[in-house]
């Protein structure tokens, strides 16, 4: 009855996590810095009412396109820029213009699990790379794929980032190949210390499609991202995109917020958020899990840990939930079947207490 692309997704949806569990498993913002809107929703929705209420133009609306274009990359212009419902619709976007049934799509081990499922339906076959604390190491593929996908800033879920030799690497192959690659970076901002090597983008040009989102930026529940291509697979993207546009009032709501120049303060208050719950998680697990390791996050949400060889996380995260805290399994971020004694916990959502609360119920899972 159901095509391929749907026979080889789960019959059931996750089940969803009970009422009072201490939630270290998705990537939601926390509470607190969720911006207050209603300012710039008022505006939208009256002196622009007739763009707002409106169907916008199918790329996006343009003054939003000119700010995504300059903020991914000075030199850009609006038509290399199509806005999407989040990153991860462009994600599906750009495989719907450049994926047939049984390409190969190169991932790292272990990559995003939200674009494991994306990247399934439309039939890819996964060769992974390896990673290590300098990032994807494109030394390590042996094979020429239709494209490569990383995240290479604060990377989900294991917070490395990819250094400048690295990012080097990773181009010259995709221009000797003549392949390009995707670049998912909607943690660039979310960083508590350091610097970071220019992006993907900024170094490769259009043999890179970038992905952004206000996801990380503003606040998920926007659905309002971007992907930064050169025109011509813009053009072809725009008429695969089948929502006649993005919703034109968040995207009004969104350059209110841009004009009224509230961007830089916010993303001040998302650091020093995300930094002091970072710190706290990292000090809740050194404490109660001495025997798991993991690399210190610089940015990003999330703590990958791995537990001593042997441990299956699958039970941790099982045991996890019946001591009333959900976290990730390791074994979900592995496009193919991979090791099992890591698991994921993000920091972005919890309070300080729950975060205590939260690692010693974790500790007594594993
Ligand atoms: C690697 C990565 N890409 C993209 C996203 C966000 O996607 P979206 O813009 O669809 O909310 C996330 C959020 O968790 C992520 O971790």
């Amino acid at each position: 009855m159901y095509a391929r692309r749907a026979e080889r997704l789960a019959p059931t949806l996750p089940a969803s996590v009970p009422a009072g569990t201490i939630g270290f498993d998705s990537g939601h913002a926390f509470p607190g810095v969720l911006p207050d809107l209603t300012r710039e929703a008022e505006r939208a929705l009256t002196r622009y009412r007739a763009e707002t209420l409106q169907y916008a133009p199918r790329a996006g609306l343009p003054d939003l396109r000119a700010w995504m274009a300059g903020y991914t990359n000075p030199g850009l212009t609006p038509e290399h820029i199509l806005v999407t419902n989040g990153a991860k619709h462009a994600l599906e976007l750009v495989c719907r213009l450049l994926i047939d049934e049984g390409d190969t799509v190169a991932v790292t081990a272990p990559t995003y699990f939200s674009a494991i499922p994306i990247l399934k339906s439309f039939g890819v076959r996964f060769v992974e790379i390896p990673q290590d604390e300098d990032g994807l190491d494109i030394a390590g593929l042996d094979t020429v794929p239709k494209f490569i996908y990383n995240v290479p800033d604060f990377h989900n879920p294991t917070a490395v980032t990819m250094s400048l030799e690295r990012r080097q690497a990773l181009i010259a192959f995709a221009e000797r190949h003549g392949i390009v690659v995707v670049e998912d970076s909607p943690y660039r901002e979310v960083r508590f210390e350091g610097a970071l090597p220019p992006s993907l983008k900024s170094l490769g040009g259009d043999t890179v499609i970038h992905l952004g989102t206000f996801s990380k930026l503003m606040a998920p529940g926007l659905r309002i991202g971007w992907v930064a291509a050169p025109p011509p697979m813009i053009a072809k993207m725009a008429q695969l995109k089948t929502d006649a546009g993005s919703c034109p009032l968040t995207q009004r709501i969104i350059l209110e917020f841009l004009a009224a120049d509230r961007l830089s303060e916010h993303i001040k208050l998302v650091q020093a958020t995300y930094r002091s719950n970072r710190d706290h998680m990292v000090a809740a697990i050194e404490r109660e899990m001495p025997s798991a390791s993991f690399v210190e996050p610089h940015g990003g949400y999330y703590v990958w840990l791995t537990l001593p060889e042997g441990t299956n996380g699958d039970h941790v995260a099982a045991c996890a939930a019946e001591n009333g805290v959900a976290i990730i399994a390791g074994s979900k971020f592995f496009a193919n079947p991979g090791p099992k004694h890591h698991v994921r916990l993000a920091f972005s959502h919890a309070t300080h207490e729950e975060i205590d609360e939260g690692v010693r119920r974790v500790a007594a899972a594993f």
